[in-house]
């Protein structure tokens, strides 16, 4: 039998200290935070693919619903023989609407920091798109990510980047400018950058969508804490906190916390952390956008809004950006 396999696997995951060292300089912080990249570890996807399944949480099935719709509107934008680079690749849902919608997709290099899922994902399609040179980059995509030679030189479509489930949110607005003017050698000059986009909208619905009823992401927050207990020299109880999510109005984010239950002093390698009662530590945001205020941003970054969409509800949003220039 075809054994299916990748035409390269760049592994740059963070070690095990790199984890340790962002851990202990959060605790330092004030006030304390966590990095959300370190969320997605296996047990962390899983419970980011069961959250994308509940009611409350719109963005996946919104996302997924617009992708199907634009294929052609896609295809026509990005023209034959693509190369697509996705960031935050996470599962395969995605890429398979785009790779249908696409017309001879030629190369797929899907970019994310948790070495296990990337490398699942990236062979899923590898087996079902066997038209399509498939090679994967485990790496933080904040820092300089460079494709293989032999892809650019042997590529003559367009470079896509593929950037989709409003991960974009996680950054400040200041630093998303900087993040996608800093991606822009890797989509070369004539590139183009596919993003999805969450929107602002009634702080109820936003509310209710990170906390959903089933408690997915409520075990999503929380699970940090249970890899730090698992792969760290720690005495950190993750049963010592509780997961909080709320809208930030003034800040126009989502932000999500773990709530200390007790006083307690947390030991990680050879630094104690002093943690007070009900003292919160910041794990993420998720900033809502208004559609001009992204454009904003995205021009501000060196591109050009080349079109948007909108589902009917103004939910979350999709845009084509293309380099500017
Ligand atoms: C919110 S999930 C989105 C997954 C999927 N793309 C979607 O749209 O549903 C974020 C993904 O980005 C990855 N990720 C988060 N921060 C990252 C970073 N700094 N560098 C690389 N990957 C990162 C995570 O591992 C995870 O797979």
């Amino acid at each position: 039998m075809h054994k299916p396999s990748l035409a390269f696997f760049v592994d740059l995951e963070p070690a095990l200290e790199d984890f340790q060292d962002s851990v202990i300089s959060g605790l330092l912080a004030t006030p304390k935070n966590l990095a959300c990249k370190f969320f997605y570890d296996d047990a962390g996807l899983d419970l980011f693919g069961k959250i994308c399944e509940t009611e409350e949480y719109y963005v996946t099935r919104t996302e997924t619903a617009m992708l199907r719709e634009l294929g052609p509107a896609l295809a026509a934008l990005a023209g034959p023989g693509c190369t697509v680079v996705e960031l935050g690749a996470g599962s395969d849902l995605k890429i398979r609407l785009l790779l249908d919608a696409l017309e001879r997709p030629a190369q797929y290099v899907p970019i994310d920091i948790s070495q296990g899922p990337l490398r699942k994902a990236a062979l899923s399609i590898a087996v079902d798109y066997p038209a399509v040179r498939v090679g994967a980059i485990c790496a933080d995509f904040t820092a300089k990510i460079e494709l293989p030679d032999d892809m650019i030189a042997e590529n003559t479509g367009q470079r896509l980047g593929f950037f989709p489930g409003s991960t974009i949110g996680n950054f400040s607005r200041e630093d998303a400018k900087t993040f996608l003017s800093g991606l822009r050698p890797l989509l070369g000059p004539k590139g183009a950058l596919l993003i999805g986009v969450d929107l602002q909208k009634d702080t109820a619905r936003l509310n209710a969508a990170y906390n959903d009823a089933a408690g997915y992401t409520a075990a999503f927050n929380l699970n940090i804490l249970h890899r730090i207990a698992r792969d760290l020299d720690t005495d950190l109880d993750p049963d010592d906190f509780e997961h909080c999510a709320f809208y930030n109005e003034a800040q126009g984010r989502i932000e999500m916390h773990l709530r200390s239950l007790r006083n307690q002093r947390v030991r990680i390698g050879e630094r104690a952390f002093d943690i007070a009662e009900s003292e919160m530590i910041h794990t993420e945001n998720s900033h809502k956008f208004t559609l001009d205020g992204f454009v904003e941003i995205a021009e501000a970054a060196g591109y050009v809004g080349t079109a948007r969409w909108t589902d009917a509800e103004n939910l979350f949003s999709i845009h084509y950006l293309t380099i500017a220039g």
